[in-house]
């Protein structure tokens, strides 16, 4: 494939391995059931999307990336919970850019095209809710 689309394929595979460890960590800690639930399902999002990129890299005659991106660490750095949740939902806006920059340069039809699109949607969705539960939980959180 396309070396540029194969490097930004592998940009997001990194990411949402990150993506999956910083909610991992998080996942330590949070407590109210409502928030966790909604987590636990971000990540499994997040792991099914990292093995469906790795899958597309791999059809396409790439080699996908072993990395995890560092933005766990900066997760796991940022202080309060709430603090935390927030650089969650930045990530993810720059995941949703980074997904929009890939739907340019890929096909316009066909199995990445489709998955991107997938991932586009999910983290729309993502970020939208992730305010409206932040709003929400600024009361409850320390
Ligand atoms: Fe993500």
């Amino acid at each position: 494939m396309d070396q540029a689309l194969a490097q930004i394929l592998n940009l997001l595979l990194e990411s949402e391995r990150a993506g999956v460890a910083a909610l991992d960590q998080l996942l330590k800690e949070v407590t109210p059931d409502e928030l966790r639930k909604l987590l636990t399902t971000s990540r499994e999002d997040e792991a099914a999307t990292a093995s469906q990129l790795e899958a597309l890299i791999r059809s396409g005659g790439d080699i996908p990336s072993t990395k995890v991106g560092d933005f766990a660490a900066k997760v796991a750095a940022a202080g309060s919970l709430r603090e935390r949740l927030k650089l969650l939902i930045h990530g993810e806006e720059w995941v949703a850019r980074k997904v929009e920059e890939a739907i340019a340069i890929a096909p316009a039809t066909g199995p990445i095209h489709d998955q991107l699109q997938k991932m586009a949607n999910r983290h729309r969705f993502e970020v939208e809710w992730g305010r409206a539960e932040l709003i929400r939980l600024m009361n409850t959180l320390g």
